[in-house]
């Protein structure tokens, strides 16, 4: 096929991308996600501090925007994030104990009954573990209300609706032999062993020079897999330019193809410039709108 969604869709995938609601007016911009992708991601627009910027006063007309745009055009939605340490609305970044476990509780609950029917996989959890070779949970007010904040989560998405695959998604879980890794890879392990209702594991995939694409991302596809747990790149961007950069995307498709649960992959960004990177050119159409060399990797590979 001759776009990535649809060649994506021969292989029994999706290819998605991040969508920020206030760039769809660009026709360029619009154009080209239309044309490539089948499955969507809010940038910003679902986060906690877009979704409840006061508390219990929920605000979905910006996640509603690109939601309807993604149903009208016939793609899927990832729900991108339910509970996060970032992006908190200011109230419940002053926030902790027991009244804060009830509110991110009850934000999950609203916000995935308000899209029930509507998501192909939440992401119920983003970035919950420590950076580093200590393998412990990040520090927040979140996991300062206890350990089982997380399967809490989980279970309450779960409830709130059950159609919807219930992820985990973070970053530097790329490398098998990274600590991070590992301890992300107990946490699933403990919550199948339990009945902890968890479906997938999302893979951030951001990569640049001092993190490149490791040679074992497919080994650590794998083995999340083996846990029986979906596999999903989520929010793939590679810094660098020319076939260094083609080349990591396309062991990045190799990769996920390998594995059979490895569902879809989704870029987080259209064209260069409306990357959430600072500098540099890390995703596959060049500011212009052009297709860039790694497009065609990915393409080729697909
Ligand atoms: C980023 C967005 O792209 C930016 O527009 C925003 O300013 C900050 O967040 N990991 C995630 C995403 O899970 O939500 C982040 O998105 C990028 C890193």
């Amino acid at each position: 096929a001759s776009t990535l969604g649809a060649s994506a869709a021969e292989r029994g995938r999706y290819f998605g991308v991040a969508i920020a609601g206030s760039r769809l007016s660009d026709s360029t911009y619009a154009t080209i996600a239309n044309r490539e992708f089948n499955m969507v991601s809010a940038e910003n627009e679902m986060k906690l501090d877009a979704t409840e910027p006061n508390q219990n006063q929920f605000s979905f007309g910006a996640g509603d925007q690109i939601v309807n745009w993604a149903r009208n055009n016939g793609k899927q939605v990832r729900g991108h994030t339910l509970a996060w340490h970032s992006q908190q609305p200011g109230w419940m970044q002053r926030m902790e104990g027991s009244s804060l476990r009830s509110a991110m509780l009850n934000h999950v609950t609203r916000v995935a009954t308000y899209y029930k029917g509507k998501i192909h996989s939440w992401d119920v959890v983003n970035e919950a573990f420590a950076d580093g070779s200590s393998g412990a949970r990040r520090d927040s007010n979140l996991q300062r209300t206890g350990n089982d904040w997380i399967e809490a989560a989980f279970r309450a998405a779960r409830a709130a609706d059950p159609a919807a695959k219930l992820c985990y998604n973070d970053y530097n879980t790329d490398n098998w032999s990274h600590a991070k890794t590992q301890a992300v890879y107990r946490m699933v392990q403990d919550f199948k062993s339990r009945g902890v209702p968890i479906d997938c594991v999302g893979f951030q995939a951001h990569f640049n020079s001092g993190n490149p694409v490791p040679s074992n991302y497919h080994t650590t596809l794998q083995n999340f897999a083996s846990l029986g747990v979906d596999v999903q790149i989520t929010e793939l961007d590679i810094e660098g330019s020319g076939s260094s950069q083609a080349e990591q995307y396309r062991g990045i498709v190799q990769a996920c193809l390998a594995v059979t649960r490895c569902n879809g992959i989704t870029v987080w960004g259209v064209r260069d410039t409306d990357s959430w990177r600072a500098s540099g050119t890390p995703l596959l159409f060049n500011g212009s709108g052009q297709k860039k060399a790694a497009y065609d990797a990915v393409l080729a590979a697909l």
